[in-house]
């Protein structure tokens, strides 16, 4: 039994959980990642609402929202470690869960610090519609991703976790993965945004994505129309571009701007302590 504060050994336990041969691509590893981004991506900095303090998508407000579908098996994943380390919190351990996965998945060693809550404020509840919609265009990534913070750079930076798992028809309702080998992080998603042909596909259910079918392996791949939209605004465009030709920069700038994202409204002092978390007042408790 570790004590109180011990990530390290923690951080074992969530890579060992990855390994899942009967789940998706035999990894929990993707599902994991969009956890902690889900649990961040609800962030308003104008009201400052929000983010991955508090870990609210436990409660049927954020979990129940249809954005969230399907990470109800990430947070599955994480139970046994949850059992194992009692004093771990949701919100330090989902996002913990995240980085490690990346991590493991051969992606960046991205900065992670603790110290958050499950202390909900029910006045500081995020609304639900703040998560992005897949199959929207440009002027709808920059509202979402504006509101959080984030600039035109950051916003296609973050898109390049899309080299991660696959979408399912039961959750989003969109259907495939973005590149052959979904376990595997790297800067690949870039490189085939600009290198096949996509071609528009309209499912049964009616919602439009992008696919290439490749007749020498008989594999399709797909893109969301939000992936898409990427390709077709000059000032994402250039940022595409850069990330396909040049992994190095786009690991350095994926390692920056999902530290950000897990520590939206977030306020820690000199030594990492979070000052602005109030783990006494009433409200939800885990
Ligand atoms: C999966 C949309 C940004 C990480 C998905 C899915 C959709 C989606 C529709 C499929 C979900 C399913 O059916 O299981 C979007 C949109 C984004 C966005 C519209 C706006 C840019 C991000 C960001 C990250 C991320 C910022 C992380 C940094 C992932 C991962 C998966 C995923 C890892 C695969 C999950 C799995 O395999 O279960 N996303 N996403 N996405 N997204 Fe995003």
């Amino acid at each position: 039994m570790s004590k109180a504060g011990d990530f390290a050994p923690v951080r074992q336990d969530i890579a060992k959980l990855l390994h899942q041969p009967e789940y998706d691509d035999g990894s929990a590893g993707p599902v994991l990642v969009r956890l902690a981004w889900h649990s961040a991506g609800t962030y308003d900095a104008e009201t400052d609402t929000g983010g991955s303090n508090g870990a609210g998508m436990r409660y049927e407000a954020e979990g129940g929202d249809p954005a969230n579908a399907g990470l109800q098996h990430a947070r599955v994943f994480l139970e046994p470690v949850k059992a194992k380390y009692p004093w771990i919190t949701y919100a330090d351990l989902w996002t913990l869960a995240g980085v490690v996965a990346i991590k493991e998945m051969g992606g960046p060693d991205i900065p992670w610090l603790g110290g958050r809550t499950d202390y909900v404020d029910d006045s500081k509840l995020p609304p639900r519609g703040r998560l992005p919609d897949a199959a929207q265009g440009g002027d709808h990534l920059r509202w979402i991703f504006n509101r959080m913070g984030f600039n035109d750079q950051e916003i296609v930076a973050l898109s390049g976790a899309h080299n991660l798992g696959r979408c399912h028809s039961d959750r989003s309702g969109f259907e495939g993965a973005w590149v052959n080998n979904p376990t595997r992080f790297s800067n690949q998603y870039f490189r085939l945004l600009l290198s096949l042909q996509w071609k528009k596909k309209t499912l049964a259910n009616g919602l439009e994505q992008f696919v290439n079918y490749d007749e020498d392996s008989e594999t399709e791949l797909m893109m969301l129309p939000t992936d898409i939209a990427l390709t077709q605004d000059k000032a994402f465009m250039k940022y595409v571009e850069l990330y396909a030709r040049d992994k190095e920069t786009f690991f350095a700038d994926f390692t920056k701007v999902f530290s950000k994202l897990i520590e939206l409204g977030i306020v820690r002092d000199g030594e990492g302590k979070i000052l602005n978390t109030d783990n006494q007042k009433g409200g939800y408790h885990s």
